[in-house]
């Protein structure tokens, strides 16, 4: 009986894309070649979200405090991001995939922000699987903006749905699931507010290795799932 279906396919689903730099370790490569090889994952995990019907994808692929890492690292993540959105611009519209964008750009180098608002403007009107990238992204400072756009709203009372509406991306649904490769099981300050009734999936395999059956163990494994939202 464990494994009936409950649920139907979620609409959003979320990653973690952790284990890159333990990939390369395993194989005495560099740490970029780690990152290399996750962009592969990251295209393969794409293909198979267009392909299972997934409406909304979010990947954390930079956070708040990935800036702490070495400046080599820093910079061949960012050039990995920028090819990836000249990519997707270019590719967007034959597959029809929209591109959004979570987090602050202030700390983003110019040349990757006017990507990033190219990319967003020219996909915006396609109507395929939604890519949503988490750049430069933190949940604690996704809730603190929205409660300062309240505040300059001149808002002296809010609501939960004030706080949803003034979120990065106020329009997309909360992530059914959320994955996290590589064996770590924590959040690590990625949608905190959207995660309130997410369910979770970790895996061991690290995100180089992750592909398409692997996104559909983790479906299949959420559609199995009991979900009762504080109910019974
Ligand atoms: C975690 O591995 C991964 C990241 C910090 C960045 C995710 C980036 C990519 C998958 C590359 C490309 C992304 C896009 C969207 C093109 P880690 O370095 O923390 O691994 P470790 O924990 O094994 O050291």
């Amino acid at each position: 009986m464990s494994e009936e279906l409950k649920n139907p396919l979620p609409r959003h689903v979320a990653v973690i894309m952790d284990g890159n730099g333990r990939w390369a370790k395993e194989r005495r490569l560099p740490r970029l070649a780690g990152h290399n090889a996750g962009a592969q994952a990251v295209q393969r995990t794409l293909e198979a979200a267009q392909r299972t019907g997934i409406k909304y994808l979010t990947l954390y692929a930079f956070s708040t405090e990935n800036w702490v890492r070495p400046q080599d690292e820093i910079d061949g993540l960012l050039k990995l991001l920028e090819q990836t959105l000249d990519r997707y611009t270019k590719e967007a519209a034959k597959h029809g995939v929209r591109l959004l964008v979570s987090g602050e750009k202030d700390r983003l180098p110019p040349a990757i922000v006017e990507k990033i608002e190219h990319a967003v403007a020219s996909t915006a009107a396609n109507t395929g699987l939604t890519l949503n990238l988490a750049l430069n992204y933190g949940a604690r400072q996704e809730i603190v903006h929205a409660a300062n756009a309240l505040i300059q709203e001149g808002k002296t009372h809010i609501t939960m749905q004030d706080i949803q509406a003034h979120l990065y991306q106020p329009s997309l649904p909360d992530p059914e699931l959320i994955i996290r490769t590589s064996g770590e099981e924590r959040l690590s300050n990625f949608l905190l507010w959207q995660a309130a009734y997410s369910e979770f999936y970790f895996t061991p395999v690290l995100w180089p290795d992750f592909d398409g059956a692997e996104f559909e163990k983790a479906l299949a494994t959420y559609r199995t799932r009991v979900r009762r939202f504080g109910g019974l």
